[in-house]
């Protein structure tokens, strides 16, 4: 009997933790038919981040180019100014390269670096693989930026609900370029000009059907090439 009671006093713990932690308004604990979206890296429903805190921030051309030996091909402050604004207290995921091109962790952010060959920095988490480093993200409070470069890109573009695209009106050669991607997967939420560059907001289509396309046109082309 004491067995019994004590396993109906845990089910409700357990129940109540459950709820605890994917609800965090009255409305929505008591509202278990309609779930808060929780989309893990695995596309499960295991972690508790809304796809829309995950954003892939890029800056390309109309050709997709985003860098060259290394580096930006161009130097944009206003753009840099908008990527510090648009991240300051959150959490990057940024790749072995992107991490050593800037060459130092950016304040006011979490700095999450993807290497299996990087030793330990300070200020940096070092993650050594793609999932683990979101997991990692997902348990920091605030939003998730992808911040490059190709790799990362390639592997956040099934997972993110946003991308923050700066597309830069002039053109540079380059070595690297923003993975292919169906534009149609994507809708425009904000837009913005600048005199260097068009920023715009997209966002995942669920069920929408409108078409969006970037500022320049569907990009011809695709990889990561020289
Ligand atoms: N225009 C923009 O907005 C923008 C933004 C960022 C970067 N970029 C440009 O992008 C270029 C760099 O891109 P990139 O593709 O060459 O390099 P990257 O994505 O920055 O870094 C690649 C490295 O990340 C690590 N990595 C990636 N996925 C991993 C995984 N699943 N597990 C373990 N490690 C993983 C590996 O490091 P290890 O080799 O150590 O294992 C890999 O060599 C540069 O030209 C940079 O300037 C442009």
């Amino acid at each position: 009997m004491q067995a019994d009671n004590q396993d109906v006093v845990f089910s409700g713990l357990r129940i109540f933790y459950t709820r605890h932690l994917c609800y965090n308004s009255v409305e929505k604990f008591n509202s278990l038919k309609t779930p808060k979206p929780c989309v893990s890296v695995s596309g499960d429903r295991r972690g508790c981040m809304d796809i829309k805190d995950m954003i892939i921030m890029v800056a390309m051309t109309a050709e997709r180019v985003i860098g060259r030996r290394g580096h930006l091909p161009w130097n944009i402050p206003e753009d840099l100014a908008l990527f510090r604004n648009m991240t300051l207290g959150h959490a990057l995921i940024m790749g072995r390269r992107t991490f050593e091109s800037i060459g130092k962790p950016l304040p006011g952010r979490t700095n999450i670096v993807v290497s299996r060959s990087m030793k330990p920095v300070a200020g940096v988490i070092v993650c050594r693989d793609f999932s683990q480093a979101v997991e990692r993200a997902k348990r920091l409070k605030g939003k998730v930026f992808f911040i490059g470069g190709y790799e990362i890109y390639r592997q956040a573009l099934p997972v993110a609900g946003r991308m923050s695209v700066s597309w830069i009106k002039k053109d540079y050669a380059g070595d690297c370029r923003f993975p292919d991607y169906d534009h149609e997967d994507w809708s425009v939420e904000e837009q913005r000009d600048y005199p260097e560059f068009v920023h715009v907001v997209y966002r995942r289509k669920c069920t929408d059907v409108s078409l969006s396309k970037g500022p320049f046109g569907k990009s011809r082309l695709s990889g990561h090439d020289v």
